[in-house]
């Protein structure tokens, strides 16, 4: 991922998004244009705050756990705590949940809006300690800029 534009890829996103006028195909674009940018990766997707739990949403990559609640695993830590969590090696973080066996490290970006939390990013890659403070500054970026285009819409997915 070290050669990612990153400003360039939210430019492309933004011009992707829009014209768009639904959250569900917006964020499955998002999720394919971010799957196709970053190399090394084989898991990337959104999960969706429901109530307590964190529910899969649009992704790439293995069939993965549908539901997590907060608090739990990495993702459920990230949205528990609201912030980025970068995780050099899973199997050196406790609770961490095992969706495919391949994944080593793993990043989660929440997903905010007006400071409410409508889900996060997970994305996993099969290195160790595949994500530098530079891929976690260019996510949270495209993140935020997701976050804002989502916000036209009424409702997420
Ligand atoms: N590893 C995550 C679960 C989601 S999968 O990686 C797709 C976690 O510990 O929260």
């Amino acid at each position: 991922m070290n050669n990612v534009d990153f400003n360039l890829l939210d430019q492309q996103l933004r011009a992707l998004l829009d014209d768009q006028s639904d959250a569900l195909a917006d964020t499955a674009n998002f999720v394919a244009l971010l799957y196709q940018a970053l190399d090394d990766v084989n898991w990337l997707g959104v999960y969706v705050l429901r109530g307590k739990d964190l529910v899969l949403g649009p992704f790439q990559g293995l069939p993965a756990c549908v539901r997590i609640p907060l608090g739990k695993g990495v993702c459920g830590d990230a949205a528990a705590r609201r912030e980025t969590l970068r995780v050099a090696d899973v199997h050196a973080y406790p609770g961490h949940i095992a969706c495919d066996p391949a994944s080593r490290s793993e990043i989660v970006v929440p997903l905010l809006v007006r400071s409410e939390l409508l889900g996060l990013l997970d994305i996993d890659s099969p290195s160790l300690d595949r994500f530098s403070q530079r891929d976690q500054d260019g996510l949270e970026l495209l993140c935020r800029s997701f976050s804002e285009l989502l916000a036209r819409h009424d409702g997420f997915i």
